[in-house]
């Protein structure tokens, strides 16, 4: 990719020290890198605590991480607040006793120091931004006033009011209604292509709304990355044996398979077998010898993805294609 890089996470590590007796401490990112670029929807996609949020946290600086950091190019390094995050739930994300005037204008006030006459001025243009309109109709509301998709649009305006250069949205449409979903999805991709910012992390578990808005998806397993891909080439043709459990989970008849299909995932310990091996082995179909013994690296394919698994990258320095050469497990572990 050609463009302007805007920010770089270079081996952010987290984690979360464990709690009361026999607490684990919990690796929720482990070594993550990536850049993300200008004018990307960068796809962020992983199951329940695979550690989206985290990496979406420690993108905000929310959260520092325990090891690794981040390189904000020099010019997008500016910025009111250079990162805001829209959370999955708009109604939690809502003081339920501020008016809507309220929540836009402070922080143009407090952050941006304009006067109350120029915030509400501006308040009135965000609202515009985001498809709120008539905007003077909906400064007076609360939230309990509005629909999901409204509250949610507000959530994006006030994220909009800080002028950040990167918004992560943190499964901004899950807990809203269906038939509203792709109109909110379709306002963050406005956001992107009028330059309201620079770029955008999508995160969701949600495969097919990445489709539709990411142009490249990092796959998370229990916070590493395993796959790295351009949505396009992820989807025609996922690599690691957990996208491709992923994509199976997907009822879409239409989509073809280069490979076989994977079986579901067996239910039991989800721990790794060995403190040093790949931590997604005990679920992994192709599982060999190296897997139990060495976490793989995520390692670049030809077409300039990036896979973490020993048996992908063994076959495919061979020409070969992972899923036809390596044995399947019959036995359920
Ligand atoms: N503040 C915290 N203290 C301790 N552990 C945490 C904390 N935040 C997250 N974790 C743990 O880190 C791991 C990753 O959590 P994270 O919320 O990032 O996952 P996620 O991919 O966003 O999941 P979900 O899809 O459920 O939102 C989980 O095991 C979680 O329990
Ligand atoms: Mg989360």
């Amino acid at each position: 990719m050609s463009a302007e890089a805007v920010v770089t996470a270079q081996q952010l590590t987290k984690i979360y020290a464990g709690h009361g007796k026999r607490g684990d401490a919990v690796v929720a990112a482990h070594e993550i890198s990536f850049t993300l670029y200008a004018g990307e929807i960068l796809g962020l996609i992983g199951e329940s605590g695979s550690g989206k949020t985290t990496i979406g946290r420690l993108l905000t600086g929310i959260e520092k991480p325990t090891t690794g950091s981040l390189q904000w190019s020099s010019a997008f390094a500016s910025g009111h607040g250079q990162v805001q995050m829209v959370f999955q739930d708009p109604y939690a994300a809502l003081n339920p006793f501020n008016p809507i005037r309220y929540t836009l204008t402070r922080p143009l006030i407090n952050f941006r120091h304009l006067s109350p006459a120029e915030a509400l001025d501006q308040a009135r243009t965000l609202l515009t931004t985001v498809q709120l309109t008539p905007p003077d109709q909906f400064l007076v509301k609360r939230p309990h006033q509005l629909s999901g998709g409204q509250r949610q649009r507000i959530v994006i305006a006030r994220a909009l009011a800080a002028s950040p250069q990167v918004i992560v949205a943190d499964e901004p449409v899950s807990m809203l209604d269906v038939s509203i979903r792709a109109e909110v999805l379709q306002l963050l991709r406005k956001l992107m292509v009028t330059g309201q910012v620079a770029s955008i992390l999508y995160i969701t578990h949600d495969l097919m709304s990445a489709r539709s808005l990411a142009q490249r998806v990092i796959v998370l397993y229990r916070g590493r990355m395993v796959e790295v891909a351009k949505t396009g080439d992820l989807l025609a043709n996922p690599r690691h044996p957990y996208t491709q459990m992923l994509f199976a989970s997907i009822p879409n008849p239409r989509r073809a398979f280069r490979g076989e299909a994977l079986p579901i995932p067996v239910s039991g310990s989800l721990a790794p077998s060995s403190a040093t091996g790949c931590p997604f082995a005990p679920r992994c179909p192709w599982v060999e010898e190296a897997c139990q013994q060495t976490a793989p690296r995520l390692e670049p394919l030809p077409d300039g993805r990036l896979v973490s698994c020993h048996v992908v990258t063994r076959t495919a320095t061979d020409g070969q294609d992972a899923s036809k050469v390596a044995q399947p497990r019959t036995t359920t572990p």
